[in-house]
């Protein structure tokens, strides 16, 4: 029904004429707005408590009585569309926006890139890793101990008399004031006389770590370099079990190359031993054969690996480790001649020099 078909008098405001343009100028007003800012106060101008189409309500009052359904139906159904085209504009407004911040937020990866150079682990830092972790999967211990040692626990504790040349100023670093008795390690060995002393019986441990000698710096040689030291002390420890042990190691370091121990001296262990590895270039093949000569064992089919031996008891003695009762074995390598063997690295300073392409080109120590 119309207002024109009303006999009843509409109080002024809530007539069909001024709620059309109500309505119209909210949606006007709402099209025009262009961000969800616009958009709320356009809201509370058309929908908010004082917009006129809200305040007409309260004219509720004054309509006639024989009005009042049609004038109320007339001013819900004005809201109604109101709150539609408020709906519509928001969503609209919604999905502008969304699309102007993904514009915003566009990333071409196709662009080039400025490329930081990368590191890579050092081949000595990852050998030293790999081969503790031979160790680690039969069970044994990672050791540690100070690169500052008491010369006691460096020499005397090992069985290293005073006036062994290992102990002369030509290859040991004291540390000053020299009558403090500190030395830096020439050795991993000293790991051998903390693990005893501070350990529980039985003792399974490998040490890898650094070492310092007052030695030259050429292609053999570098005054900091590094070792990795074992030690076994069990009952029943023999000569056979550090065959085995080594064995193993050169298996996996170097893949189905034969070892072998020759007599040797080191004042820790009795009987002492060189270990030796297979020339895993040749087999052997050069010995004899001046034809074919080897570079890698200088034709004399083995390579000389590291030291090792059984416990000698006076170390054991020191430690406070009864010899009736115990046995053991230990081994000491260098892990800069393991690589050495293992990678082809010709030169000791290319070791020292932290040039990242080094790094890479031995694959961080990887065979
Ligand atoms: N400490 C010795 C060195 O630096 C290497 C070594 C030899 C370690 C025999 C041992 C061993 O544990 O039993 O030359």
């Amino acid at each position: 029904m119309s207002s024109s078909e009303s006999p009843a008098i509409e109080p002024t405001g809530v007539d069909a004429a001024t709620v059309d343009r109500l309505v119209t100028e909210a949606e006007r007003d709402f099209a025009a707005a262009t961000t969800s800012e616009e958009l709320k106060a356009a809201r509370a101008r058309h929908l908010g408590e004082k917009a006129p189409l809200v305040l007409a309500n309260r004219a509720m009052g004054h309509v006639p009585a024989a009005l009042k359904k049609e004038v109320g139906a007339r001013l819900g159904a004005a809201r109604a569309r109101v709150g539609q085209a408020h709906a519509e504009r928001l969503e609209a407004i919604a999905a502008e926006e969304l699309g102007a911040r993904l514009a915003g937020e566009w990333v071409d990866m196709t662009l080039p890139v400025d490329l930081v150079p990368t590191g890579a682990p050092h081949p000595i830092t990852a050998l030293m890793e790999q081969l503790g972790d031979v160790f680690i999967g039969m069970g044994w211990e990672i050791a540690e101990g100070p690169e500052v040692e008491a010369d006691w626990v460096n020499f005397d504790a090992l069985n290293i008399s005073p006036h062994h040349p290992a102990r002369a100023t030509s290859d040991t670093l004291f540390a000053d004031p020299v009558d403090h008795h500190l030395v830096l390690r020439t050795h991993t060995s000293p790991v051998q006389i903390r693990s005893l002393l501070t350990r529980p019986l039985p003792v399974y441990i490998v040490c890898p770590g650094k070492v310092y000698r007052a030695d030259e710096f050429d292609a053999t040689h570098v005054p900091v370099f590094h070792q990795i030291e074992g030690l076994v002390v069990d009952k029943g420890i023999t000569l056979g079990h550090l065959k085995g042990t080594l064995d193993h190691l050169a298996d996996v370091m170097f893949g189905g190359v034969r070892t072998r121990i020759r007599p040797s001296y080191f004042p820790f262990t009795e009987p002492s031993a060189e270990i030796d590895l297979e020339c895993f270039v040749c087999h052997g093949a050069s010995v004899g054969d001046p034809e074919h000569p080897c570079r890698t064992c200088s034709s004399e089919g083995w390579i000389e690996w590291g030291g090792c031996g059984v416990v000698n008891p006076r170390v054991l003695t020191a430690c406070g480790v009864d010899p009736e009762i115990y046995s053991g074995f230990a081994f000491g390598m260098g892990v800069e001649r393991t690589l050495m063997f293992r990678n082809g690295a010709q030169d000791m300073r290319d070791m020292v020099e932290g040039d990242v392409r080094f790094s890479r080109s031995l694959k961080g120590g990887a065979r």
